[in-house]
């Protein structure tokens, strides 16, 4: 059954009402209900009131007599003209029995004979009328009008009718009547506009009641909402976010111009990932790459070097950055490319890369987070001053340092603060004054001091949200509920 089926029908007779086409078309009458939904979505194709109207029809009992006869004929039929004892009819009239009986007696149809013995059960009446089954069949075929509302109303009380209200829909032909649908369209296309179709063409109407798809994007990883925690942090203190937006780095920024030497062991392929096409890329500034190259080898600015024979090959090779310190080493290099020095505070949030052994806390990409004040006369109380402030934003109080190493910082410090939860010391960060064999080459004024820490997002991220394992935070066992549900982070 289609709606065109409806139309059809319509056509050809209108007024209908959707019970008169349920039977017509024979089908359910939800479907033709689910028809006329959908054409009243057309634009006045079709005209359709509801109404609700009561219905009689017949219980599952009603249904019984009205093809085998009341309880009191089917008594009746059981009396012989000799009659029968009480107990027997009964017996043979089981179920229908006692409520048969009782009525066929008050009827006047039968009669108790006290004079036999046993008494016996005798017809009355020659013949019977059973105008409850004929009532019934009645009903059932043409319905309820048919049969007056007293003998309904007996009807009902004896449970062989009950009365339903029905909703059904009236329709007529609308103003837009027609046999054949034409689906509206639904969207208006650049196409309709520019050739004009538009003007000819039927839409569908906004269905303003919709609730719509709820919007299933747009939730913010934990990764991420720590991240504008820890942006916002940086902005409040007067620092410019750097650009990092570039993953594959070469060995020259990620290492040489940190004055890092090429036979590190860090810059080995167990602790680095090197990209294999294109393997190297083009050093430009020549001048400077010159030097990088003689401060690693012959030393410079009051610095021996490291005295070996510093390899452009090697310095040209493509990696995948391992820290965000060679955006900053990038930065600190255009900065000294300006005619008067101005002091700058930089910050990054952003991925780089590591082959590591993966584990519960390890993974081979994670986030850094990169803080760099460049000024005059820095000193190593300038640093320390910064991470007491910088961690108290955090709600981080407790801060203890360790000598550390990094070639491109001296001194450095690892950072430590007291976490209450562990009831210990533990490491939450890096740092340290870069060293002027790095500065210097870039053309820095030789007062200028840089200072600089770095902390992985990861951690404080997993601390926050309760995460003991890095793969329920980053990569395919992560959960989507966890990322939906997650709260928001506050600091
Ligand atoms: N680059 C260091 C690391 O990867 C962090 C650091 C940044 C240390 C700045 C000192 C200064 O751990």
């Amino acid at each position: 059954m289609s709606a065109e089926e409806v139309l059809q029908k319509l056509s050809q007779e209108s007024p209908l009402t959707s019970t008169q086409l349920a039977q017509r078309l024979n089908c359910d009458h939800q479907k033709i209900v689910g028809s006329i939904k959908s054409l009243e979505c057309l634009g006045d194709v079709i005209s359709s009131k509801l109404e609700t109207i009561k219905k009689w029809q017949l219980t599952q009992e009603g249904e019984m007599v009205a093809k085998d006869g009341s309880h009191e004929a089917i008594v009746f039929y059981l009396v012989p003209t000799a009659g029968i004892p009480q107990a027997e009819l009964m017996k043979a009239a089981g179920s229908v029995g006692k409520v048969g009986f009782s009525k066929a007696m008050s009827a006047g149809w039968i009669t108790l004979d006290k004079t036999a013995v046993p008494p016996l059960v005798r017809r009355k009446v020659e013949s019977v009328q059973d105008t409850t089954q004929v009532n019934l069949a009645a009903i059932c075929s043409q319905g309820g009008d048919v049969v007056a509302e007293k003998e309904k109303v007996e009807l009902k009380k004896r449970k062989l009718v009950q009365e339903i209200t029905e909703k059904i829909y009236i329709l007529e032909k609308g103003s837009n009547f027609t046999t054949s649908i034409t689906k509206a369209e639904t969207d208006l296309t650049p196409e309709m506009i520019s050739s004009g179709d538009w003007k000819n063409i039927s839409f569908k109407p906004y269905n303003f009641d919709a609730l719509g798809v709820s919007p299933d994007g747009g939730t913010l990883h934990p990764l991420l909402k720590v991240r504008s925690e820890y942006r916002q942090i940086f902005l409040e203190m007067g620092f410019t976010e750097m650009p990092t937006n570039n993953f594959v780095e070469s060995s020259f920024w990620n290492f040489d111009s940190l004055f890092q030497p090429q036979q590190h062991p860090a810059r080995d392929a167990h602790d680095t990932f090197f990209i294999s096409d294109p393997s190297t890329t083009t050093l430009t500034n020549q001048e400077y790459v010159e030097k990088v190259s003689e401060i690693h080898s012959r030393g410079g600015f009051g610095s021996q070097g490291y005295g070996y024979d510093w390899k452009t090959e090697e310095a040209a090779k493509n990696l995948l950055r391992t820290h965000t310190t060679a955006v900053s080493a990038r930065m600190l290099h255009k900065l000294a490319q300006q005619d008067v020095f101005t002091p700058q505070k930089y910050f990054s949030i952003d991925r780089v890369f590591r082959n590591e052994t993966l584990d519960a806390t390890h993974l081979a990409e994670f986030h850094q987070i990169e803080g760099v004040i460049v000024d005059y006369g820095l000193t190593l109380g300038d640093l320390i001053g910064v991470l007491y402030q910088f961690f108290q934003k955090l709600g981080i109080h407790q801060l203890r340092f360790k000598p550390a190493y990094n070639p491109y910082t001296e001194p450095s410090m690892e950072i430590f603060s007291y976490h209450a939860g562990l009831g210990k010391w533990v490491e939450i960060g890096n740092s340290g004054i870069f060293r002027p064999e790095m500065l210097l080459p870039m053309g820095l004024p030789d007062n200028v001091r840089a200072i600089a820490w770095g902390l992985s997002l990861e951690r404080p991220t997993m601390i926050k949200y309760g995460i003991d394992n890095i793969r329920d935070l980053v990569g395919h066992k992560v959960n989507l509920k966890m990322v939906k549900e997650n709260p928001l982070c506050r600091i």
